[in-house]
């Protein structure tokens, strides 16, 4: 694949984040179960992965399935834990063709033993390459996120090996499940919904949104494109003023 000539692959957003919405409305609009919509979401997922390596992006993290997902009827949540099973099974071999490590952030622990047993495996196998990590978020929410980093830094500092003065924004970030990770700078929404959602809430502190109104099924290359293109064209001003930051540059 090109890549869009109008990208700047030396000013590449270090962590891309996606809120893959839409696949029931894109089901609906067809006349089918939403089942179907997630199907052919995994299609989007395939073009988006392999399009951010192409470019260079080094961590993609995909918002697969919420906590708050655990509250659809139960048809469709077994249907979506089938369809990551199976996703992770088939494309592990794409995975390491591609030289991309697989990750995982959330609950784990909640995912059914097959889910969890596929997806350790496929992370073992997927351990050693280098060219970009894709991060799956399932069960995940940050609210959970941020009550696990919070317990672990109270239970370090009853045992006396932290203490107050120790904790800062650095080891914060050390114990959120993104540790070692960029934050995210971009961060893309599809459906046309303007929110959050319980996604990354301290790793999207200075990210930029970028807001398509694609149902996640119809997303693809051209769209991941556009999204860079559209970050690369904003001032990230991180707080200081215009003549700052154009002054660093
Ligand atoms: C949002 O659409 C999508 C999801 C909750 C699930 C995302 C899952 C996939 C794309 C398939 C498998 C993924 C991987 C990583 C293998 P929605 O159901 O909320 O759509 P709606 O807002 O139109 O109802």
């Amino acid at each position: 694949m090109a890549i869009d000539p109008r990208i700047d692959t030396l000013r590449l957003p270090q962590h891309v984040a996606v809120i893959m919405d839409g696949n029931g409305r894109w089901a609906k609009q067809r006349g089918k179960l939403r089942t179907f919509g997630h199907t052919n979401g995994v299609k989007a997922v395939r073009e988006t992965v392999e399009t951010a390596a192409e470019i260079g992006i080094p961590f993609l993290t995909l918002y697969a399935f919420s906590t708050e997902n655990w509250n659809r009827p139960k048809m469709e949540v077994s249907a979506l834990m089938t369809l990551l099973v199976r996703t992770i099974h088939k494309e592990t071999k794409t995975l390491m063709d591609n030289n991309i490590r697989l990750n995982a952030i959330g609950d784990l622990d909640s995912l059914p033993k097959s889910c969890h047993r596929e997806l350790n495996e496929a992370m073992e196998r997927t351990s050693g390459n280098t060219r970009m990590t894709l991060t799956l978020a399932l069960s995940y929410s940050a609210k959970w996120e941020l009550v696990q980093m919070v317990r672990s830094i109270v239970k370090d500092a009853r045992a006396g090996a932290l203490n107050e003065r120790d904790v800062n924004e650095a080891l914060i970030a050390q114990r959120l499940c993104t540790a070692g990770m960029p934050d995210v700078e971009l961060l893309i929404r599809t459906s046309g919904e303007h929110r959050v959602s319980n996604f990354l809430l301290w790793q999207i502190a200075y990210a930029e949104f970028h807001f398509t109104e694609k149902l996640w099924p119809d997303f693809g290359a051209a769209d991941l494109e556009q999204a860079i293109i559209d970050f690369q064209g904003r001032e990230r001003r991180f707080g200081k003023i215009s003549e700052q930051v154009r002054e660093v540059v």
